[in-house]
């Protein structure tokens, strides 16, 4: 399973880069608008930090402008995939830029034929927003079991990044069904390191160690 950080922090990016884990970022509007860094600056900065995929999504509407904007998104870097909400406008553009050879990340994904149709379009990843749909009783992690039939059943290679992950269990949920990706916040991937257990099992090691003649 790939870890992608689901942050456009720079402290969290780093932080995590640091723990020898992580495969890639994703980001959105809201995620930018926390920082309070210049935009393109902020994005740089990220692909120079993670090699791997960084996701940047589009903002217009159009698939003219959607193409354009992209392809411009992409030019920041080479590890830039842009982030298209799925619509019609944005599938005519995935097609569009999929055959120019830009990356693209599915976003706002909730049932399983919108992601059929982002990667039949041409799209690289697809995100299925889980936390989202159990926070209005839908469970998330259905939407992601029937995407992964899906594109098994008809052989399609687009990767599933489980996004919108609220807490450990839905990253052992995305684990167990087989998900390509998952896209956690920093404060989640923290809680996947933890265990009282191994706190109690290293203080009990450390007290013992000090009594050991040396
Ligand atoms: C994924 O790419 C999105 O940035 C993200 O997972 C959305 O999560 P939220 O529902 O917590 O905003």
């Amino acid at each position: 399973m790939k870890f992608f950080l689901d942050t456009a922090n720079l402290g969290q990016i780093k932080e995590a880069a640091s723990w020898g884990i992580l495969d890639g970022v994703t980001t959105n509007p809201t995620l930018i608008s926390k920082e309070n860094v210049k935009f393109e600056e902020l994005i740089k900065e990220i692909t120079r930090i993670v090699p791997g995929p960084i996701s940047v999504e589009s903002v217009s509407t159009k698939a003219k402008d959607i193409v354009k904007e992209a392809e411009s998104l992409a030019k920041m870097a080479d590890n830039v995939v842009v982030k298209i909400p799925i619509c019609v406008e944005g599938l005519k553009a995935i097609r569009e830029l999929s055959q120019r050879g830009v990356q693209v990340n599915t976003t706002l994904i909730f049932s399983p034929l919108q992601a059929l149709l982002a990667a039949k379009a041409g799209a690289r990843y697809v995100s299925p927003f889980i936390g989202r749909l159990d926070d209005i009783a839908h469970p998330g992690m259905d939407l992601v079991e029937q995407t992964m039939i899906m594109f098994d059943n008809y052989g399609i290679e687009t990767e599933v990044i489980v996004a919108s992950i609220r807490h450990p269990l839905h990253v052992v949920e995305a684990g167990l069904i087989g998900a390509d990706i998952v896209t956690v916040p920093f404060p989640v991937l923290e809680k996947l390191v933890k265990h009282p257990l191994t706190d109690i099992g290293m203080e009990r090691f450390l007290k013992d160690w000090a009594k050991v003649k040396r």
